[in-house]
């Protein structure tokens, strides 16, 4: 094949040891994405919506165990890499002991979902990345003992790394070397579900490899150097720059194939908002830091089964569901995916339009760990997160201090003391979330359609339900039944205008 990036694949799947430079998450990347790049050249682009489809269906069936199905060999690969064990690595260049440790341990959660082995973390106090090795020469000594001492194979490093230090550090730990943001790029790509999402995040993660692309080949190089060194020949040899040329090319081609895929998938995502905000169906997004229990609460408030995993990021699409106020007002819920500090940058602008659902809400449900070493970090995570889209600033919020049953009692007075509108509960005991549901009654915009309807006498359930949802301004009793003007919800007046016994009904839709 002359596709270079089975290159990383052959040298792993043939069992050899050695340095395994090549094969880190970069690699891995690209060797998925080979594939689809092969397999797009010279095709008409039309195809490119069943090939993303194909893969969704691909990934359902990884999620299903069903590994006898599995038919590349770099999702064979793909699997193997959550096993890996690891040593994790930070540097202190400001801030306090405790930021660093708080990031550190972040890290260890984002390792962890992405099915790694956390070992050991190191954490460094330096003015600034060394630029040849990320680490000063000594700690990366250092790191390189615990690496041998634990048996590990990976060193993921709490920051982002040029190639060159990648490289560097690799040269000294003699493990592959994997950045964070390339570890949360690939717990994106693990997780992504629907069509839109895995577009969003294939062209993040091309955003990230294109500047990289270099460093990439030269390591495959340098690796052809090492097996020319172990016998296996000339032939075997990496990609040169002619090669290197063609992929970026192509990756270039890819993206903007996938920019044109999402734009055209705006209007129908559009259209959806449209028409439950037309039905004047209020709307509330949950947001939130990752595990904060978004999707948890929403289950809870709603009864339903979205996927709730121990684990970062188990949600990526927007679960959109619907549930009703104490009172019987119907509203939307929506969860989105969840924020992280020092969110890579390719990824706050691949899933803007994902927040922008954030930015339609009526109310916002901002979801805190209660029991997280560092709740109030990530409220102004999140809420930094939330200043950049647009409309969100006028929102109402209310702060859920989600955990409640495992959180410190001391914590979360302070917590109520910082927030005081904020509503205590137990997504999980469900501790509090009668007040919560309370409190979205409250703040839920009224309804908005205007009736002036007749209800025959024989539906006393309909006016007993227009006093108990809407806003009644009149009532009076005609022959045919209780004359109402009333404000109501778009249910309940659909309900009322099949009985109408008015002469001469007048639905407002406004
Ligand atoms: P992402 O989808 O990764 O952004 O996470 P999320 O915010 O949707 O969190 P999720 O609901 O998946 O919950 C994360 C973990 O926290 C799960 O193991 C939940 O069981 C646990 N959890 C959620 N709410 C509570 C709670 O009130 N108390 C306790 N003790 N655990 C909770």
């Amino acid at each position: 094949m002359d596709d270079d990036t089975t290159a990383p694949r052959t040298t792993t799947g043939g069992g050899e040891d050695g340095l395994r430079r090549a094969e880190d998450v970069v690699a891995r990347i690209l060797a998925r994405r080979g594939t689809a790049l092969a397999s797009t050249e010279g095709q008409d682009h039309a195809h490119d919506a069943g090939e993303l489809e194909r893969e969704a269906r691909e990934g359902t069936r990884r999620v299903q165990g069903l590994s006898t199905e599995l038919e590349d060999v770099s999702e064979v690969e793909y699997r193997q890499i959550r096993l890996e064990r690891v040593v994790l690595v930070g540097l202190r260049t400001s801030g306090s002991e405790e930021d660093a440790e708080v990031s550190l341990r972040e890290l260890a959660a984002l390792a962890e979902t992405a099915g790694s082995q956390v070992l050991d973390g190191l954490i460094q106090r330096r003015p600034a990345p060394d630029p040849a090795t990320y680490l000063g020469s000594g700690k990366a000594r250092e790191l390189a003992e615990t690496v041998a001492a634990n048996g590990a194979d990976t060193v993921i490093v709490d920051g982002e790394l040029a190639p060159s230090q990648r490289r560097g550090l690799e040269d000294v730990v003699k493990v592959k070397v994997v950045d964070r943001t390339a570890l949360i790029l690939d717990i994106f790509a693990q997780h992504a579900k629907s069509r839109e999402g895995k577009a969003q995040v294939e062209l993040a993660q091309l955003e990230y490899l294109l500047p990289r692309l270099r460093g990439w080949g030269e390591s495959m190089s340098r690796q052809a150097g090492g097996r020319v060194a172990g016998g296996e020949g000339i032939g075997s040899r990496g990609p040169g720059e002619t090669k290197i040329e063609l992929d970026r090319r192509r990756i270039r081609t890819r993206m903007a194939r996938l920019r044109a895929q999402i734009r055209d998938m705006e209007p129908s995502r559009r259209t959806q908002r449209a028409s439950r905000r037309r039905g004047g169906v209020p709307s509330v997004a949950i947001a939130g830091y990752t595990n904060a229990g978004k999707s948890t609460l929403l289950n809870r408030l709603t009864g339903s089964d979205a996927l709730v995993e121990d684990a970062l990021f188990a949600t990526l699409d927007p679960t959109v569901r619907r549930t009703t106020t104490p009172d019987g007002r119907v509203y939307t819920l929506t969860d989105t995916v969840g924020f992280v500090r020092n969110l890579p940058t390719q990824l706050v602008e691949a899933f803007r339009s994902t927040l922008e659902e954030v930015g339609e809400a009526d109310v916002i449900l901002h979801v805190v760990d209660a029991a997280h070493p560092d709740p109030t970090g990530q409220v102004q995570a999140v809420r930094s997160v939330l200043d950049t889209i647009p409309d969100a600033g006028g929102i109402p919020e209310i702060i859920v201090l989600n955990k409640a049953d495992l959180a410190a009692p001391e914590q979360l007075a302070v917590l109520r003391t910082a927030y005081p509108e904020a509503v205590p509960v137990s997504a999980w005991t469900g501790e509090g979330i009668d007040a919560l549901r309370s409190r979205l009654q409250e703040v839920l915009p009224r309804p908005r359609v205007l009736v002036d309807v007749v209800v025959p006498y024989s539906r006393g359930d309909l006016v007993h339900q227009v006093h108990e949802d809407g806003e009644v301004a009149s009532e009076d009793y005609a022959d045919a039944g209780t004359h109402l003007v009333a404000r109501v919800d778009d249910a309940l007046a659909a309900r009322l205008g099949e009985v109408n016994a008015a002469p001469a009904p007048d639905l407002d839709g406004e």
